[in-house]
Order: C-alpha cells, then structure tokens, then sequence
C-alpha cells in the first residue's frame, strides 16, 4: 500500500486550546474566532468582562466550541497568578500575545506612569506568558506564539516611540524564539501587522486616508495564521512590505526616520508647527 504522507492540521497542531489575549475586540477578537472556526477552543483574556462575556457566547454558539473568560489587566505585577485558575487544567496549545496600547501623540505629552504601563501590557505581558506556556508547548514538543508587532518596529516611529520600542521587542523575542524553540517544535512568529481598521486604529484618529491602505481585521489575521510555522516574521499587506522594503533599502536611516516622522505627523497630528 503506498504511504501517503498526512498534513498535521492546524488543531492537531496548536489545539485543543488557544489563549488570545487582547481578545474582547480588534485584531484579538478576531484571532479568538478564526482559531474557533479552526476548530480551537478559546481561552479570552482582556479586561472588559461584558466584552468577553458576549465574544465568548458567540463563539460557543457559532462554533459550537468551549471558551473561558479571565477579565485581567496585563499591566499588573503578578498575571500568572490570575490567569491560572482558567488555564491551569488546560492544554493551550496556541498563544496569541496580542493585547496592546497605542497612543498616537509627542513624547512628552504622555504621563510617565501611561508609557510604563504601555511597556508591560505590550512587552512584558507577552515575555511572561511566553514563558510560561513556551516551556509547556517544549515539553510537549508542539505548539504556537505569535507576537503582535507592527512596522513600527523596523524604524524609530516618531509620536509612538514608546510603542514602536514595545514592538521592536516584539519581533526581536519572536524571532529570536523562532530558532530557539522551533528546535523544540515549538512554531513562533513576530507578525506585523499594518493599519488595520480596528476601535484601536480609530481611537487615535487617523486624518489622512489616503496616506496608508487600511487592512480589515479578517484579511489581516488570516495572514498571521497562515504565515505561523512557515517563517519567523512577516509584515501584513503587500503595499506595507514593499513600502518598508523601499524605506530600508533607499534611504539611510535618518531618512527613513525623517519620513515616517512626518508621515505620523499627517496622519495623527500636527503636532508641531514645524513638520
Ligand atoms: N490596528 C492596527 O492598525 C495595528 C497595527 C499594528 C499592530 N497592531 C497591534 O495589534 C494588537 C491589537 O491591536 P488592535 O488595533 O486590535 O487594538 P484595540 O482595538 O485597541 O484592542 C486592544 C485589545 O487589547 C486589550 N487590552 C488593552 N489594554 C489591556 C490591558 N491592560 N490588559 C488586558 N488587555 C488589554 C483590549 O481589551 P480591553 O479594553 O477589554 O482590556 C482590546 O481587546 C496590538 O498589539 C497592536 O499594537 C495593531
């Protein structure tokens, strides 16, 4: 009988639980439901309960898989403690680090306590859980992080500096994992999203339309998925890649810079006289 080689499905692989966190709305709400309609149940983390409460029913309704709700604010000191109650019995095969803040505004403008706050929601949050669940999915030889990170990554971003910075640690721990815990069959990816049309986006209040193509949250997570286990990072969106690809190869870096300073000072600004 000839042996015909089996592709691993996406459950078999990153199943049976998923923990997204960030989950209540945005790009996260939408990673909880593509990975219920791949057959995953969903552990959804964020710290809107009614949010989380009427995602969750959806899913269990639409999908007609099991979900658990941790209401949690990722800033906090001591997450693994709150988080393990709902996780602690569960095989989380797959770990989505998606929670995150942007605030789109000067530097300075910015309490010191907001940008510390914004370091451990979009950096330190994802380092722990990764942690954590990473030396799980090693154990078991099997799993899946993906790290939400952003184009921002690849340039100092002026008027997010402090995010830009939590994104570039992102996709320096993601890629970085891709080698280490891949030897341990451990899938993992820094994905960067571009702008992508979620209450996040809106809440900075973009001016320009016509500077960036907004992506929609479906097209975009779909891409994260896919790309997971096939390569250590990727930027969503051809325009974005040849459009970061164009800013790395042809302008030096302080130009690169300059560019995208006065980019974010179009699109969310002014903010100074001088741009
Ligand atoms: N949209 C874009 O254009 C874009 C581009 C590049 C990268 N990204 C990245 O993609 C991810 C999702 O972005 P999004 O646009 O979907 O953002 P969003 O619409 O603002 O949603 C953010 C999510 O994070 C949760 N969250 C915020 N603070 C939290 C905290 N302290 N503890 C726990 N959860 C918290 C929010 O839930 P609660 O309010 O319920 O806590 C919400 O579910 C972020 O990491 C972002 O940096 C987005």
């Amino acid at each position: 009988m000839p042996i015909v080689a089996m592709e691993t499905s996406f459950l078999e692989k990153y199943g049976p639980w998923v923990l997204v966190t960030g989950a209540s709305r945005g790009l996260g709400a939408e990673f909880a439901r593509q990975c219920a309609e791949r057959g995953l149940n969903v552990v959804l983390a964020a710290t809107n309960a009614d949010l989380l409460e009427s995602r969750a029913h959806e899913l269990e309704r639409d999908y007609g898989i099991e979900t658990r709700t941790v209401v949690l604010d990722l800033g906090r000191e001591d997450i693994l403690q709150h988080l393990a109650p709902a996780t602690e019995s569960l095989d989380i095969g797959l770990l989505v680090n998606n929670a995150g803040i942007s605030n789109v505004r000067p530097f300075l403008h910015n309490d010191l306590d907001q940008l510390v706050h914004q370091l451990h929601v979009n950096a330190r949050a994802g380092l722990i859980l990764a942690y954590h669940f990473g030396e799980k999915m090693a154990d078991k030889e099997r799993g899946g992080i993906i790290f939400l990170s952003s184009a921002s990554a690849l340039h100092g971003t002026a008027y997010c500096a402090n995010y830009a910075g939590t994104k570039a640690y992102n996709l320096i721990l993601a890629e970085s994992l891709w080698y280490e815990l891949g030897k341990h069959g451990v899938d993992v990816l820094g994905f960067m999203a571009g702008p992508t049309k979620t209450p996040g986006w809106d809440a900075n209040e973009p001016r320009s339309r016509r500077l960036v193509k907004v992506m929609d949250a479906k097209t975009v997570v779909a891409a994260a998925l896919d790309a997971l286990g096939k390569r250590p990072s990727i930027i969503a969106g051809k325009g974005n890649r040849l459009g970061y690809f164009t800013l790395g190869v042809m302008m030096s870096r302080a130009g690169a810079i300059r560019t995208l300073g006065r980019s974010m000072n179009r699109m969310f600004g002014p903010f100074s006289k001088s741009n």
